[in-house]
Order: structure tokens, then C-alpha cells, then sequence
């Protein structure tokens, strides 16, 4: 059922127009309409606390604002937004904008978590019923999908984003993009480098060079850019001395005038009235003019374009026609809008779906001595922690409109699935950042009791996310002494973490036979989580970020570059002298309750005419052809299982050193006991380019790895050559 669009005169108007070509030709003449007040008001975005200030709507009625957020029920968009198209002098309708991250009103797993799921259908779906449900609630834009990468999990908001890798964060950013685009705009952010922030401390200063711009941060917004993504929000941080919110190379010389974006661009919150403590601007008016002239469209809750721009423009010295196509931009989002056709929510499918999410995105990090899965006729099970019983911290970081009473805990779930007579005992032990152990001696009592013993412990739903940075990666709180107190009584210990960053677990690691990473799930927390800890679901997330065994190793990730002096035992080498090199849980990881094995990995030319040439050894490959890396991939355990296939390269020799390995294409297959499929990866020559010295995308003859297996540390290996003609 399709919702009914909404119909004002200016959106019946805005929607008869083809959005391409909106600009110059159709919306001149409402430009031409316009006061410079009028234009600047549209340039104007403001923060409503659920519905507009009385303030807030005279505002709009002098037409003043051009969007509002966090306005949230359509009584309440559609009250401010009647006064806006029928009391304002252009009777502009009003753009409306929300942080619908993961999840409306249905809380889906946190992005991060979602990213491990290797599943850019899943994403799509995600983002396109979360789509479907702001829009019912009046909302008609997004402030996602959130797509930058991040190599430190200090930095909370790792959890928002799709992890380290810019391959599968540009997929997934299209795919949200796409989903989230039926029913509302989307927003990529934060343009750029954010996740880059100096010691994991959010909004620190990054540094980045221009070709790790180009290479690691820059792809995901690319990614958006091509898929269509109305609007971007320029970043809080400044890369290298030029804030983001005021950086003209950015938002114009790469994002309009290399990738021919033609979408609006809109400030983080405040970060225009924020290029002063930058210290690139002495006062308001000059914040407003440098980031209006670098091509910041839209003033998010500064309300200096609209208080302190004027004179600036009467007096030439910014020119009438920055603001001009600022405002066109805004202009055909507007049109945008109005040319949606969002669909009704069905809550029964979008609950489903969360629960697919929610299951595809647990990552099973150890599973010795046959722990897991769990019998569920045990006599007794312990169910023990902080966040065992916990609605609200399962929700995530970003959790909008989701209400802690649609979540169903890892209690809960475990309760719904074992018969009458398996006792179920719990003990919450301690608070998630308790100093005082005093809950333990009743979580021991519980764990001697049962034949195993479920520790669901992990973050805050708010030690993750803005403004949450941490500098110490553990378990917060005396949980970590919860732990090692219940693993003492020799009843084996399921780990079930939540938390929306990498941790760091090297006990849990060593001396706990089973770990669970849900990271946040939503809703469907304890329904996906124990259908996992009792094998009704095997489960199949993968590692979409590095997990470090230290503090110290951070940024660790996986596509580094090799060093002149690569890691070996010889002592002048790079390394730790007191921590392996190598990561506790390498970017891709996650075991199954089956195992895989990988046989016969073969690359050879595709050829449009599909006859492939199948033979064993090295391949020569010219700059537009593609090759086929093909390889067997079999269940060998006992259970149907879905391995996640990865495929990486390395380009051995170039003109700039390459990183040790990238990815560059994955699947899922699902696989019963015994079964073996022969799995064929595409590679493009051209998926092989990079940013050479002369910082042109470049594709150089050589010899290059390709690596086809489970993670970023493991598969099978072989060679090609590209050759030019
Ligand atoms: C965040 C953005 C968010 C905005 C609006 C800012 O503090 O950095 O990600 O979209 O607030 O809520």
C-alpha cells in the first residue's frame, strides 16, 4: 500500500519536475521569487526536541527554516509543514530530517554488526524497512547511512559504521543507500575522514594522506555518491589542518566537480559555528562564508547562514550565486521528496527481518571442547551478567524511536527455548560498570549449580556512538572479575559480549571455551541469541573489523601496508617486543558450528563468451579483462553452515607499495553436511587500481596474489599477471 505523497501546491510543483535538471531550468523563477532572507532561511536547519517550538514555527512561517530534525509523528511534521506551505509567503514545504541509524520504530542490529553479516541485501532491506517506517511517521530524510571507516575502536562511533574495510563499507553504503531511498532521503557522512580521528577521540583532528583519503575514507561516500544518495553531511573534524565543514577540495574539487555530485550537502551539528575553536574563522559570519563558498549547503543548528550571512552577500563578498545554488540544491532535494513514494510499513515482515539481521550478524569467536552449542535439556543453566536481562543496552547507540519493551533479552530467549523441566537460574552478578562485587557470590551459587553457565556481559548501550570514546578496551566495570570468579567454579562458560566496538579479551580469549559476539542486535537480541547458543541457527557473522590482542597495536587492521622491514623473528623488524604483531581475531573471522575447507583454487580469463579456461598456474590478464577466481568450497562437519568466502589480492610490485591484502569480493554460500560447491569469484582488471604517484587511478602490469579463503589471515593462494597489450 502506498502511503499518499503529501500534496502543496509548491510539492505538486517540485514533483512535476524532473530532479536532474530541476536547477537551472524549472526552479529559476521560484528562485527569482526569492528575498536573500528567503534564500538563506532555506539554507537553515534546525533541531526540534519531537515537535516544533512555537518558535521554531514562526520561523517557518517567515519562511526562514528549510528543514527541521528530530520533528517526529506525522501530526506533528504535518502541523509545522501546513504552516510552512500555506502560511509562508513561498509556501516551501519543509524537509524533515531524522537519525534513523538502525532502525525507526524496529531496532535493527548496529551497523557495525550488520556489516559482519557480509550481506548487502541485508542491509538494503534494512535500510528500506527502517525507510518505511520514519516515513510513516512524517520523516523524509535520514541522517544515514553512516560510512566511515574506522581503524580504532577507541572511537565509539565504530559502531555506527560498517568497520575497516573500504570494499565492503562502499557495497554496504549503496546498499543502504538504495533500501533507505524508497521512502526517504539518505545521507552519507561524515564527509570525510571522521572515523580517522587521532587517538580513537572523537572529533580529533585526522590526518590522512591524500592517496589513504583517496584509497580508504574516500570510497564508501563514492560508493553512495553512485548510487544516488541525495545529500552528504560534511564532517565535524578538521584532515590536516582544513576542517571538513570549510574544506572547498572536498566538497567541491572532489565531491562536485570530480564525482559530479549534484545533491546538497549539509553541516554536521554545529560544525559550522565550529570553524572557530578550529581557529579558521574569527567570527560567525566568516564560519558562515567559509563554509558556504567551500560548498556547505545547509546550516545544521548553527543559524549562521541565516543570522549572519546577509551583509556578507549584500556586500559582494560572498556572491549572490554561491548562495543561489546552494539553494537550488536544497531545492531539488526538496523535489526529491516530494517524488517519493514511500510504502507502508508491514510490522510482522520488518520483525522478521530483524530477526534475520539480528541472527546473520552473531560472530562465534571461540568454541572449544564442544561447548556450543548448548544442550537445552541440561538439568540447570546458568544465565548470569549485566546484560543478560537488559532491554534498553541491547537496543544499540542509535536506537531512535525503538522502545525497550519490543526487546526481547538473551533471558528471555533462552527461557522461551528450553523444555518445562531444564531449570533456568539467574544472577545478574554485577552491574555493566559496577565497582562493588557483593551480586558475585550469587552468580557463582548459580554457576555450580548448572552444567553451563551463560555470562552475557559487554558495554553500555552509550559507551559507544558519539561522544563515547574509550581508552581502555576491556570489560567495564568488575565484569572481566565476574568472569574469571564464575569461570573458577569449573562449570564451562559460554561468553556472550555486547558492545559496539572491538574489545579487547585476551583472558576471556585464553581461559573461556566458548565467545559470542552480537554486538548490539535490537529487538531481536535474545531470540537470535539463543537460537544460536542452542544451534537452531548456525551462526555466520564474520568480523567486519580487526580485534587486537593490546592497546597498544591500535590501529590494527588487516590491509595494511608491508613495511621495508615486514615482521620476522629477526629482531630490526616491525613489531612488539612485548605483543604479537598479529591480531587476537583477524578481519573476516567467525566460526561456524560445521567446518569448511577450501580445495582447488584456479584463476583463469572470463571471457564474454562465457568458455573459460580453467587451467592450473599463473594468468595473464589485460587492463580490461576479467578474471574468474574459482574454488571448491566443502562442508566437512556435520551441520548445514554458511561460510562467508572472501577473496583478496596484493599487488606485489608497484609504483606505490600496496597494502599485504585487499579485499575485493565475497559470498555467501550455504552448505549441508558433506556438500562441496565450486564457487566463482569475478575480479576485474580495473578493481585492481590504485592512486599511483601522480595520484591518477592506475592499473600496473605485475604479478599479483590473489588469496581465496575464511579471513584475512587464512585461504588458499595463487598467482596472475597482468600484462598490458
Ligand atoms: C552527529 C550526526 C548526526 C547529527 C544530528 C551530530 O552530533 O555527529 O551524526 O546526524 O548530530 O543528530
Amino acid at each position: 500500500m502506498m502511503l499518499r505523497p503529501r500534496h502543496t501546491l509548491i510539492a505538486v510543483l517540485l514533483a512535476s519536475l524532473p530532479v536532474a535538471t530541476a536547477s537551472a531550468q524549472n526552479l529559476d523563477s521560484l528562485l527569482a521569487r526569492m528575498t536573500l532572507e528567503e534564500k538563506l532561511g532555506q539554507l537553515n536547519l534546525l533541531s526540534a526536541g519531537g515537535r516544533a517550538s512555537p518558535q521554531q514555527t514562526d520561523l517557518v512561517r517567515r519562511g526562514l527554516v528549510g528543514g527541521l530534525f528530530n520533528v517526529i509523528g506525522t501530526e506533528n511534521t504535518q502541523a509545522v509543514d501546513r504552516v510552512a506551505t500555506t502560511e509562508s509567503r513561498l509556501k516551501i514545504p519543509l524537509l524533515f530530517g531524522l537519525d534513523v541509524i538502525h532502525g525507526f520504530r524496529t531496532t535493527f542490529p548496529i551497523p557495525l554488526a550488520e556489516a559482519g553479516a557480509f550481506d548487502p541485501d541485508l542491509a538494503e532491506a534494512t535500510a528500506r524497512a527502517a525507510g518505511r517506517e520514519a516515513a510513516a511517521a512524517g520523516i523524509n530524510w535520514t541522517y544515514a547511512p553512516m560510512v566511515d571507516i574506522a581503524h580504532d575502536p577507541r572511537w565509539g562511533r565504530i559502531a555506527e559504521g560498517s568497520g575497516e574495510d573500504p570494499y565492503l563499507g562502499s557495497l554496504l553504503a549503496a546498499a543502504r543507500v538504495r533500501g533507505f531511498q524508497e521512502s526517504i532521503l539518505a545521507t552519507a557522512k561524515h564527509f570525510a575522514a571522521y572515523g580517522a580521528a587521532e587517538g580513537g577521540r572523537d572529533y580529533n583532528t585526522a590526518d590522512v594522506s591524500e592517496r589513504t583519503l583517496r584509497e580508504v575514507y574516500l570510497p564508501p561516500f563514492k560508493a553512495a555518491v553512485d548510487a544516488g544518495v541525495a545529500t552528504l553531511m560534511s564532517a565535524f573534524n578538521d584532515i590536516g589542518g582544513v576542517p571538513a565543514s570549510g574544506n572547498p577540495w572536498l566538497t567541491d574539487t572532489v565531491l562536485r566537480r570530480e564525482w559530479k555530485f549534484n545533491g546538497m550537502v549539509v553541516s554536521d551539528w554545529t560544525s559550522i559555528a565550529e570553524l572557530i575553536p578550529h581557529g579558521i574563522a574569527g567570527s560567525r559570519a566568516e564560519a558562515g562564508r567559509r563554509a558556504l563558498t567551500a560548498g556547505v549547503d545547509m546550516d545544521m543548528q548553527s543559524s549562521i547562514y541565516v543570522d549572519s550571512l546577509a551583509a556578507l552577500v549584500r556586500s559582494n563578498r560572498i556572491p549572490m550565486a554561491v548562495v543561489d545554488s546552494a539553494v537550488l540544491r536544497v531545492l531539488r532535494a526538496k523535489a526529491r521528496v516530494a517524488q517519493l513514494h514511500p510504502v507502508a510499513p508491514n510490522a510482522v515482515e520488518i520483525r522478521a527481518l530483524a530477526r534475520r539481521a539480528a541472527r546473520e550478524s552473531i560472530v562465534l569467536l571461540k568454541n572449544e571442547g564442544g561447548v556450543l552449542p548448548i544442550d537445552r535439556a541440561a538439568p540447570v543453566i546458568a544465565v548470569i551478567g549485566p546484560l543478560a536481562d537488559n532491554r534498553l543496552d541491547a537496543l544499540g547507540p542509535w536506537h531512535t524511536e525503538g522502545k525497550p519493551e519490543d526487546v526481547v533479552t538473551v533471558l528471555q530467549g533462552i527461557k522461551t527455548r528450553v523444555p518445562a523441566a531444564t531449570q533456568v537460574l539467574y544472577a545478574q552478578g554485577a552491574g555493566i560498570e559496577d565497582t562493588s562485587t557483593t551480586g558475585f557470590a550469587d552468580a557463582v551459587a548459580a554457576a555450580r549449580r548448572a552444567k553451563v553457565a551463560i555470562l552475557v556481559l559487554g558495554e553500555r548501550h552509550d559507551m559507544s556512538g558519539e561522544a563515547a570514546s574509550r581508552a581502555s578496551l576491556g570489560l567495564p566495570g568488575v565484569q572481566q572479575q565476574l568472569l574469571e570468579a564464575v569461570a573458577a567454579t569449573g562449570t564451562p562458560v559460554v561468553l556472550v559480549l555486547m558492545n559496539g566496538r572491538p574489545l579487547i579479551l585476551e583472558w576471556a580469549a585464553e581461559h573461556v571455551p566458548a565467545i559470542v559476539e552480537t554486538w548490539f542486535l535490537g529487538v531481536e537480541t535474545g531470540n537470535a541469541t539463543s537460537e544460536v547458543l542452542f544451534g537452531d541457527v548456525n551462526p555466520s557473522g564474520r568480523l567486519p573489523v580487526t580485534f587486537p590482542r593490546a592497546l597498544g597495536q591500535i590501529p590494527l587492521y588487516y590491509n595494511h601496508r608491508n613495511t621495508g622491514r615486514p615482521p620476522s623473528p629477526e629482531k630490526y623488524s616491525s613489531k612488539y617486543i612485548d605483543v604479537p604483531v598479529t591480531p587476537r581475531y583477524p578481519f573476516g573471522y567467525g566460526l561456524s558450528y560445521t567446518t569448511f575447507a577450501y580445495h582447488d583454487l584456479k584463476v583463469a580469463f572470463h571471457t564474454t563468451t562465457g568458455s573459460r579456461d580453467l587451467q592450473a598456474g599463473p594468468v595473464r590478464l589485460g587492463p580490461t579483462d576479467t578474471l574468474s577466481v574459482v574454488v571448491t568450497v566443502a562442508n566437512t562437519g556435520t551441520r548445514e553452515g554458511t561460510e562467508v568466502v572472501q577473496l583478496y589480492v596484493r599487488d606485489e610490485v608497484a609504483s606505490v607499495a600496496r597494502p599485504v591484502r585487499e579485499l575485493k569480493g565475497f559470498s555467501r554460500v550455504t552448505l549441508k553436511p558433506g556438500e562441496a560447491r565450486r564457487m566463482e569469484l569475478r575480479l576485474a582488471a580495473r578493481d585492481l587500481a590504485f592512486y599511483g604517484l601522480d595520484m591518477k587511478r592506475t592499473v600496473e602490469p605485475g604479478t599479483f596474489r590473489v588469496f581465496v579463503g575464511p579471513n584475512a589471515a587464512e585461504g588458499l593462494e595463487a598467482t596472475f599477471e597482468v600484462a598490458y597489450p
